[in-house]
């Protein structure tokens, strides 16, 4: 299972926590990553944890002040990205182009939305992997795997749909092994998460939790 840790802008330790990531990553059979904020993707990847960009633009070099180029999220040492996240909500012709200017950077993407429709159309842009999470569990720690497992099993099933390969992720509120389990069981190949590990008290515990089943 991949376990992607988002820490949004949460007033954690970037490094610590990506320290933690690839510490614990060494003693699992999951894959963990992190992904930081922007400015702070080159001290995460210097960690060695594995890195991931919140979000890229559908740019390329050029004039676009205030943008974020996925050139220079790879050149950080990202290795994927973050798309459409329900708190960075993109028209549909962007996504693609942001899953195009991450392709020509070779980054890995990860495309967010809300429910299974929105799924199947983020899946026909074929990015390699979509995640599904219906806003209203984020961050209350009730996990969608166990809150709302149809959300998850119909995320799956339009995915499928349109697209052989592309892997389906989920989250909002996943915080234990037992979420993840619970993601697997559903059909998926991994979870986005964030407030479990970002706002936790002992950032190593909680991912040490969460890959303990796996
Ligand atoms: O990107 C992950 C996220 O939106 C879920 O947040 O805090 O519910 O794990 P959280």
């Amino acid at each position: 299972m991949f376990v992607l840790v988002n820490l949004k802008t949460y007033p954690c330790d970037p490094v610590a926590i990506a320290e933690a990531v690839s510490d614990v990553n060494e003693r699992t059979d999951a894959r963990l990553a992190v992904a930081p904020q922007a400015a702070h993707l080159e001290r995460v990847a210097e960690t060695g944890a594995e890195t991931w960009g919140q979000h890229v633009d559908p740019i390329e070099h050029g004039s676009n002040t205030g943008h974020t180029l996925a050139e220079s999220v790879a050149d950080a040492g990202a290795v994927g990205t973050l798309i459409n996240h329900s708190e960075r909500r993109e028209k549909l012709a962007d996504i693609d182009g942001a899953i195009r200017a991450a392709d020509r950077a070779d980054l890995e993407t990860v495309v967010c939305a809300n429910n299974p429709a929105q799924i199947g159309a983020a899946a026909a842009l074929e990015p390699d992997a979509v995640a599904v999470e219906p806003p209203e569990l984020i961050g209350t720690g009730t996990p969608v795997s166990q809150a709302d497992p149809d959300i998850v099993e119909d995320a799956v099933a339009a995915a499928e749909t349109v697209a052989d390969d592309v892997s389906v992720l989920c989250g909002a509120g996943i915080s234990t092994g037992d979420d993840v389990v619970a993601a697997g069981e559903l059909g998926t190949e991994g979870v986005l998460l964030a407030s479990g590990v970002a706002k936790a008290d002992d950032p190593t515990a909680a991912l040490e939790d969460l890959v303990a089943p796996l």
